[in-house]
């Protein structure tokens, strides 16, 4: 299916997101043809720039960030990029901004649809978003009831992340946007569920028999999602002080890839089906009581470096009353019959040893050792567990851990993987994961979006770990980990308690068990 034109309008245009991101992202798709000529990209910012200026800001950005820069392809792509100052969160700036949206719709026949992409700081969501329904922006109505779906125009929002900064201003701002779209014009984005190895997750579970059997709690000891980067927080102090890894990362991202490890399998791949399995598994998830924390999670903030880098405690506008943390590993536990007793451990940081984002799913030794009573082996010793890992950043793969037979005289096990790597296989770059979401959101596909109550399910779950409830597990956070670590020892001990290691990419296998 294709995408349908539109005018896609960026809240934002000055924004980092809007430069790092999403054009290189739209750029990439117009190369690969997936971009309908007869869409237009119309940035509002409040500085006065012109279209050229605009674009000429734009290009070194794209040199830097999109794959396969060309300069006839950028000269085209140009033409379709636009910009209009505004201050969108004022009512009296959108009588000319419709007026634009309007001229480039009859100019290249974008058939009245239009996207509008929120890529501005969070404050700004909800006067923007009534500012748009005000202004009678969104005309579309009751879509699902109209007679003649396809002939109709449409208007959608893609909504970024941070979507709210708890449960309940997560609940209001979608009671705000309720107000004016439709839940099926809304697109909570989160551009996890645009990498590849994330949506592998959905083909290697449910387009194979050989996994979903022993995809369980009887064979499977524990899972772990790990998103660890080696960058601090850089110049984003002042929104990071105020999110945090459990917010930045935790109840978006790795809840995310959390729901395709852990749903049932859904009907059929369709939006409706998948996005209902993983409300229910969300929804499954225990909210541990209050005065067992600890047990379920360890925090940290990354101490100075050696080299005279700063810790997180001691840059500048940290507020160290707020003992904000840089790392967080969050046990949680799905209370249902397939994940009973089954650990999935997620865990994030910043300045840790390396980029590194993947899903492990380390299984139960085999029932019994049949090997125990050759030479080699001790009595009492278990055979080594399976494992498969599921790398998603920076290597796309998939690998399966098994026992096999040494060669040679004698019986002697040996530990071997499969691995299967994406690049090499397949011959792709990885691309930007927003490109293809935003394609999706023209093409009017919602399966790779955030549903409302996955969103609210997922601050219900990490609550407790943010609010006065954490006190006590955010006490001496302060510098507990040196950068270039794996995170503080508590992390370790906290894996420790359910008999679990952390797979840490580099370590020997024996740690790694
Ligand atoms: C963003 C977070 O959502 O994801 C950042 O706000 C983080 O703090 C980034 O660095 C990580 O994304 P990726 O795609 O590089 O893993």
């Amino acid at each position: 299916m294709h995408a349908d034109p539109a005018v896609i309008v960026i809240f934002g245009a000055s924004g980092d997101l809007t430069r790092r991101k999403l054009i290189p992202a739209l750029y990439e798709m117009f190369v690969r043809g997936l971009l309908p000529d007869n869409a237009r990209i119309l940035g509002t910012a409040r500085r006065d720039k012109t279209d050229a200026q605009w674009r000429e800001e734009l290009l070194p950005w794209i040199k830097d960030h999109a794959i396969g820069f060309e300069d006839d392809s950028w000269s085209r792509f140009a033409e379709m990029v636009h910009y209009h100052a505004c201050d969108a969160t004022r009512q009296s700036s959108y009588p000319t901004l419709e007026a634009r949206i309007n001229e480039l719709d009859s100019q290249h026949d974008c058939r009245g649809n239009v996207l509008f992409f929120l890529s501005v700081a969070p404050a700004l969501y909800q006067p923007i978003i009534d500012c748009i329904g005000n202004a009678g922006l969104v005309t579309e109505g009751r879509r699902w009831c109209s007679l003649d779906r396809d002939s109709r125009s449409w208007q959608r929002v893609i909504v970024e992340k941070p979507f709210g900064n708890d449960q309940k201003s997560a609940e209001s701002l979608n009671r705000v946007l309720g107000r004016v779209f439709e839940e099926e014009a809304i697109y909570r984005i989160d551009h996890y569920l645009g990498k590849e190895v994330v949506q592998g997750i959905l083909a290697f579970r449910f387009a194979n028999t050989i996994f979903e059997p022993v995809w369980n709690h009887t064979y499977v000891h524990s899972v772990q999602i790990t998103a660890a980067e080696s960058v601090g927080v850089e110049d984003r102090v002042g929104f990071y002080d105020q999110t945090g890894a459990i917010r930045d990362m935790i109840q978006s991202h790795l809840f995310q890839i959390l729901a395709f490890v852990a749903m049932e399998a859904p009907t059929i791949y369709s939006p409706e089906s998948i996005r209902s399995e993983k409300i229910k598994v969300i929804d499954a998830i225990r909210i541990p009581e209050d005065d067992s924390l600890d047990a379920y999670g360890a925090l940290g903030q990354y101490a100075a470096d050696s080299d005279g880098t700063s810790g997180y405690h001691d840059l500048e506008d940290v507020d160290p009353d707020r003992s904000t943390e840089t790392y967080a590993a969050l046990a949680f536990f799905v209370d249902n019959w397939r994940w009973t007793g089954t650990p999935f451990f997620l865990r994030s940081g910043k300045r840790l040893k390396q980029k590194l984002t993947e899903v492990v799913i380390q299984f139960r030794p085999p029932a019994a050792n049949i090997f125990r009573t050759l030479p080699g082996f001790q009595q009492g010793q278990q055979l080594v567990p399976n494992r498969i890992v599921m790398e998603i950043a920076p290597r796309e793969s998939i690998r399966v851990r098994f026992e096999c037979k040494e060669p040679g005289l004698g019986f002697d096990l040996d530990t071997i993987e499969m691995d299967s790597d994406f690049k090499r296989r397949f011959a792709s770059e990885p691309i930007e994961a927003y490109g293809p979401l935003i394609i999706d959101a023209m093409r009017g596909d919602q399966t790779l979006f955030k549903h409302r109550a996955e969103v609210e399910g997922a601050w219900k779950a990490v609550m407790p770990f943010l609010d006065e409830r954490s006190r006590q597990l955010r006490d001496g956070i302060t510098a507990n980990y040196p950068p270039g670590s794996w995170g503080p020892t508590t992390s370790d001990d906290l894996l420790a308690r359910y008999g679990a290691v952390w797979h840490n990419q580099n370590a020997s296998e024996g740690d790694a068990r």
